[in-house]
């Protein structure tokens, strides 16, 4: 079968992966209630098109923090890449230079940093999780900026694993199955037991790098102010893919209260079940300036290497295409909340 969207990858990929590389993949946590609702959620979401709009040209260009990409859709930091694909990591940031867009590199990657770098030909930001020292989370953040890293999205949502069910069954520990080489030696056995970060780790992050920060993992307009009170430059709304707190909200329902709460004063980014344009659609319609996607990036990985990563960020990109040019949407200035049924 020739995949024709993101559903086929899936398929696809399931077919490919040993049954527990898929169930890490591809799980949430307790109930998979918030992994499913991020779907439904999108799912409800209902379109006011526009018609006799003169979209025989659709833009979609942006800038992210700054940074230009040629689409509003970016990789999500997700874990060990090696796991899909013998290439890794090199493949996913081959294929997001390709299709002129932005990866987010997991401290949980399973190449280096300076690796993934090293094979990039577009932006890149770098996500990160503390360790136990401030001292070596320092270093790696230090060594994140002189590899040319733009950005830090320090991850918030996760003071201790989820529950991930299907990986208990199959008695499945990431650390046995994959390096980790962006975690010092010591902590590599000790994953669930990072640093716990408060508001200070924020502070003490922006004293740490002149890098803009984003807060990853917010999903309430209280959490969003204060994100703007500690000055970051980017919230991402998540839920961690549903793989945190099972029953937390769906990150596109968390969207308008942040949006709302943060006025403007920094850039705002969603992620959670994105898997066709119509969904980009709906997220820059409720004000996100972009999206991450993780478990697709991974499912085209996981099919065919770097071109299944590439194939992926193409379809989502002519799916959005189409949605805006069927929407009467053309440019990314005229998606607005009038677009939405309310
Ligand atoms: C993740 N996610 C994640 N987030 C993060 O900040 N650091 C990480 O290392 C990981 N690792 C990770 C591994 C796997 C297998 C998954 C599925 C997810 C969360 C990720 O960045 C993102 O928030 C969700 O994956 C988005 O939801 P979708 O697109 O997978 O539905």
């Amino acid at each position: 079968m020739r995949p024709v969207n993101l559903f086929d990858y899936e398929k696809l990929a399931q077919e490919r992966l040993e049954p527990a590389i898929w169930d890490f993949y591809h799980g949430g946590s307790d109930d998979e209630v918030t992994l499913r609702e991020c779907r439904r959620a999108f799912e409800r979401i209902r379109l006011r098109p526009r018609v006799l709009v003169d979209v025989s040209t659709i833009e979609m260009r942006t800038t992210v923090l700054g940074t230009p990409v040629s689409m509003p859709i970016l990789i999500a930091p997700t874990a060990a890449h090696g796991l899909a694909h013998a290439h890794g990591e090199v493949a996913t940031v081959r294929a997001a230079g390709q299709s002129e867009t932005l990866m987010i590199v997991s401290t949980t990657a399973a190449l280096g940093i300076a690796e993934v770098a090293a094979a990039a030909s577009g932006p890149l930001w770098f996500q990160l999780y503390t360790h136990h020292s401030l001292e070596i989370t320092g270093k790696l953040v230090r060594q994140a900026e002189e590899l040319g890293y733009r950005a830090i999205a320090l991850t918030v949502d996760i003071p201790r694993l989820g529950n991930r069910e299907r990986d208990l069954y199959n008695k499945f520990v990431l650390e046995e199955r994959t390096p980790l080489p962006n975690y010092p030696s010591q902590d590599i056995t000790a994953l669930e037991r990072h640093m716990i970060d408060t508001w200070e780790t924020v502070d003490w992050l922006r004293a740490t790098t002149k890098l803009p920060i984003l807060l990853k993992g917010i999903l309430t307009a209280e959490d969003a102010l204060l994100a703007i009170e500690h000055k970051v430059a980017g919230i991402i709304v998540s839920n961690h893919g549903g793989r945190q707190l099972d029953g937390a909200i769906p990150s596109i329902e968390a969207l308008p209260e942040v949006v709302e709460a943060v006025k403007g004063r920094c850039e705002v980014y969603v992620d959670g079940g994105i898997r066709r344009g119509t969904d980009i659609l709906k997220a820059l319609a409720l004000g996100a300036r972009a999206v991450l996607i993780g478990r697709p990036i991974i499912w085209g990985l996981a099919v065919d290497g770097q071109q299944g990563v590439l194939r992926v960020l193409e379809i989502l990109r002519n799916e959005l295409e189409m949605a805006m040019a069927l929407a009467g949407r053309p440019n990314l200035a005229s998606i607005d909340p009038s677009l939405l049924k309310l």
